[in-house]
This record gives structure tokens, C-alpha cells and sequence, in this order.
């Protein structure tokens, strides 16, 4: 377990049925936030923490990624001819040069767990992260999986990010049991899939990152479809903790589940407020409206 973290999968399958009619034709990670859609907000965040090859595992209709990350001759001839040498730029350099991109289609929306399992061919026998991209966390330059890799190059087990959510919607979330052993870090001892209230053995929510050992893709083989029917990461992480230690790390910055219609409201105003081109404009805009 000396090897480096460089690859990561972004499963991007799902229906993304919160968004319809927006996610009929497109992924709800093509959806963007000011200006940049939110698969490449996380794939800017994987290439931070170090991450060199970026394996999307896509569904059917989702042809709008592998656009998004291909080179644009028509665009970019035209910029050119244009002299738009700054929107030129912007589409160009996507990605890094040192950085590549596969694809895997996951034929059938199984669940997390099957996403990441269509992965394994390509991960073979090496740590791995995956960030579900509407979890769009705002962490400073280093980005929140860069955290995640940092753990895990201290502790050489998986890394799983969490943060304390509100006990009225830890339903929704993967749900840690274990105890504070660091002043951000939990030794998982258990792990249960959107639980009621009632079940839940903490407050502390899986937020879209992790970094996990090779060793999850036989236990995610054996796992059955668990909550709402899918193949649940979560269930394969519990049994995982049968073989290996799995630590958690409480994420720093500012999380927002643009999955969720309000999430990325809140987003949208956040990173626009932020933004160069628009943050004054914006600032006066919204004191105008709450005038
Ligand atoms: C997934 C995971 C869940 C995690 C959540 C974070 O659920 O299954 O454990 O807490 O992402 O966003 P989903 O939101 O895809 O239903």
C-alpha cells in the first residue's frame, strides 16, 4: 500500500431526477455554476491533489462529458479567427496535458457501488478516489480531496470525507458509527446507508469524496442491493472494516449538494459573489432585491 493515489472515478450515470426537465437530455454534472460545469469543478479538484488519470463511468445519453473534456476544432478555429485569445484559453486547457480521461459506460443505474465496481479493470491494484461531482465542496486552493490524499499517504487505509449534518436529513446520507481519534478524524467501526433518524448511529455524513484500497472491489462483487435497491458503496465499505482499518476525515470548507435544487441555488449565489468578473455587480444586484 506504498503506491500514490493518481487515479480517480467520477460515476456519472445517475438519472438525476431532482433536475428534470434540465437532466432529460444531459448529465446533472453538466450543469454549471456561474460558468463552469460541475464535473469539471471536480475534475480540477482531483488534478489539485494530484490525480492523473480520470475515469468517468458514464450512462447512456451522457455524451455531453466526453464532449467536455475533448479537444473542439470547430470552437477553437473559430475563437481563433475571432482573436478570442482568452475564451480560446478557457476551452483549451481543460485539462492538464499529463492528465487523461477514460470512459466506461455503466449500462444499467445499479447503484454507486456497481459504478465503481465497472472501474476496477482500469484502478487494478491501487488506491483510488472518488468524487461524486455534486457534492461541490469549496475548500481554498488545495481543493477537499487533496485533503483526503493527505490522510491516506499518513495512514494508508481507506479515507472516507464527512462532515456533522443536521439529524433531520441524515437520511440521506452514508452514515458513520466510530470515535473521534484526531481533532477531523473518526475511526469508522461501522457504516449504514441513508438510515431513519432513529437508526443512525451519528451525525456524521458521508459527503461525496473518498480515497479507497484496491481491496473494496471484492467486497463490493459480494454485495446485494441495498437502500433504494442499489448497490450501495456504503454496504461494500462496512464490509471491508471485516479485512482493513477505514478511517474518516471531516472535511474543511463548504459543502453543497448541487444534486438538490437549493444546493445549487446557494451555490450559484456563493461562487458568483466570488467571482472576478461578476462580484461587484452581483453584490449591488442582490442588496437591489432585498432593498
Ligand atoms: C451518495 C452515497 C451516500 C453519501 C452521498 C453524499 O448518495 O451513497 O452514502 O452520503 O452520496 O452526497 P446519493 O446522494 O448519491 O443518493
Amino acid at each position: 500500500m506504498n503506491k500514490p493515489v493518481r487515479k480517480a472515478i467520477f460515476p456519472v450515470a445517475g438519472m438525476g431526477t431532482r433536475f428534470l426537465p434540465a437532466t432529460k437530455a444531459n448529465p446533472k454534472e453538466m450543469l454549471p455554476v456561474v460558468d463552469k460545469p460541475l464535473i469539471q469543478y471536480a475534475a480540477e479538484e482531483a488534478v489539485k491533489a494530484g490525480i492523473e488519470v480520470l475515469i468517468f463511468v458514464n450512462g447512456r445519453s451522457k455524451r455531453a462529458i466526453p464532449d467536455h473534456f475533448d479537444k473542439a476544432y470547430e470552437l477553437e478555429t473559430e475563437l481563433e479567427a475571432r482573436g478570442k485569445h482568452n475564451q480560446l484559453e478557457l476551452v483549451r486547457n481543460i485539462l492538464p496535458p499529463k492528465v487523461s480521461a477514460v470512459y466506461i459506460r455503466q449500462p444499467e443505474a445499479l447503484g454507486l457501488g456497481d459504478a465503481v465496481y465497472r472501474a476496477h479493470a482500469v484502478i487494478d491494484d491501487e488506491p483510488f478516489a472518488v468524487i461524486l461531482a455534486d457534492d461541490l465542496i469549496d475548500s481554498g486552493s488545495d481543493g477537499a480531496l487533496k485533503q483526503l490524499v493527505d490522510v491516506y499517504s499518513q495512514e494508508r487505509c481507506s479515507v472516507l470525507g464527512v462532515e456533522k449534518v443536521p439529524m433531520s436529513e441524515i437520511h440521506r446520507y452514508g452514515v458513520v458509527a466510530g470515535r473521534q481519534s484526531g481533532e477531523q478524524l473518526w475511526e469508522v467501526e461501522g457504516i449504514l446507508e441513508k438510515p431513519k433518524r432513529e437508526n443512525a448511529p451519528s451525525d456524521v455524513g458521508v459527503v461525496g469524496r473518498y480515497v479507497l484500497t484496491p481491496a473494496i472491489f471484492d467486497f463490493i462483487k459480494e454485495t446485494q442491493k441495498g437502500a433504494g435497491g442499489e448497490i450501495q458503496l456504503t454496504d461494500a465499505i462496512a464490509a471491508l472494516l471485516s479485512k482493513e482499518r477505514v478511517v474518516a476525515h471531516e472535511l474543511q470548507g463548504v459543502r453543497y449538494d448541487c444534486g438538490d435544487k437549493l444546493g445549487y441555488l446557494k451555490a450559484t449565489v456563493q461562487y458568483a459573489l466570488k467571482h472576478p468578473e461578476l462580484s461587484e455587480d452581483f453584490h449591488a444586484y442582490l442588496k437591489d432585491c432585498f432593498a
